[in-house]
């Protein structure tokens, strides 16, 4: 029998509704199914390297619809079992959903034998946050399954634990990321917007991005980039949340704001740091970001420490001619819309039986 979900509470920062553990569902589910959405980053900021190793980042998640598919079953028995269509997906204990079940089984005190099913769909290449968006929701799903619910604090700690990227994920839609990028703040929900992804076929090392973010700040004297970052962040949010009559006489008319609050957020000066590093290291990745451009991106920018590109369109029927041009061209290429945190739960759950 199959359970379809129920609308999500969307502007609550709370697991929703439709995924608190055994609601009005069959209490006798023992295999979820969940999609497992993709994020791009608009901007991010690299800031001081600290202590521990991890830098500090200012950074705009938005999820967007390009997803795979988890399949999350109990059975009799122990241990953890994944299982994927792509053999690049590793199915040993460093993998990301391995990693958050034995956290999630061993604060839950569950017992059973766990399967997790990957069904493959997003590129492997970085900068779209596959991994982590399979942790997030192979825990999810565990959590239903064992009819067990972690508490938010638990479930955000444990998350933050297996990588800096999986607590957006709990959050959905454009969340603001701080700290190591662990900390989430959901900010507003801003129209769906088309994008192009582009994934080059290489590998980005987010470590040695990093670390050769430090020897261009150490070699150039830069100062912490977050001072630049900030003020526009702050500007943007402020303006999209303030009730303030605005008086044209006074206040220039905004650029772009009629157009989409999106498009005008990422137009305020905010850039992702890792392109300075990635892009003279790989000529072919800011050749990706010059090819969005010219099939008519309104912005386009490496995702994370990519290889992951994306291009930000004023219609779906201009991002879908861009996408299906740039095929042509010879890139990998896919249209999509950025999903809003209400459409991100309202999709996620796909089935329980
Ligand atoms: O947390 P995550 O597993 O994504 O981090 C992978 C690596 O990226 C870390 O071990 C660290 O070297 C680097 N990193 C960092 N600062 C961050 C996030 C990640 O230096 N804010």
């Amino acid at each position: 029998m199959l359970f379809r979900s129920k609308s999500p509470d969307a502007g609550c920062w709370r697991l929703p509704t439709h995924l608190s553990i055994g609601m009005a569902y069959n209490l006798a589910a023992m295999t979820v199914v969940v999609r497992s959405f993709a994020k791009i980053n608009l901007g991010l900021c690299i800031g001081a390297g600290r202590p521990d190793g991890f830098h500090e980042l200012l950074t705009v998640y938005q999820t967007i619809g390009l997803h795979d598919v988890l399949r999350v079953s109990l059975e009799r028995g122990h241990g953890i079992e994944i299982r994927c269509n792509d053999p690049r997906v590793p199915n040993d204990e460093s993998n990301t959903c391995h990693r958050i079940v034995e956290k999630a089984m061993q604060a839950l005190r569950a017992k059973g034998r766990v399967v997790i099913d990957i069904e493959k769909r997003l590129p492997v290449q970085g900068g779209l946050g596959g991994a982590s968006a399979n942790a997030v929701a192979a825990l999810l799903g565990l959590e239903r399954v064992l009819k067990k619910s972690l508490l938010p604090v638990q479930r955000l700690r444990i998350a933050a634990e297996v990588g800096s990227d999986l607590p957006l994920f709990l959050v959905g839609g454009t969340v603001l990321g701080v700290g190591r990028g662990e900390q989430v703040y959901p900010l507003e929900d801003l129209p769906a917007t088309a994008c192009v992804v582009v994934t080059p076929e290489v590998g980005v090392s987010t470590p040695k991005a990093f670390a050769e973010w430090d020897r261009k700040l150490t070699m150039v004297g830069a100062s912490d980039r977050m001072i630049e970052l900030g003020p526009g962040l702050s500007a943007w949010l402020s303006e999209s949340y303030s009730g303030a009559p605005r008086s044209s006489k006074v206040v220039k008319p905004r650029r772009g704001r009629a157009e989409n609050p999106l498009l005008e957020l990422v137009r305020a000066g905010i850039k992702n740091d890792f392109e300075q590093v990635v892009f003279p290291e790989y000529p072919e990745l800011s050749e990706g970001k010059c090819a969005l451009e010219r099939a008519g991106a309104k912005y386009a920018s490496l995702s994370g420490s990519g290889s992951t590109l994306y291009g930000l369109f004023a219609s779906k029927e201009a991002a879908w001619a861009a996408a299906a041009k740039l095929r042509r061209q010879g890139w990998s290429a896919q249209a999509t819309v950025t999903l809003t945190r209400r459409e991100y739960w309202k999709k996620f759950l796909v089935s329980s039986f």
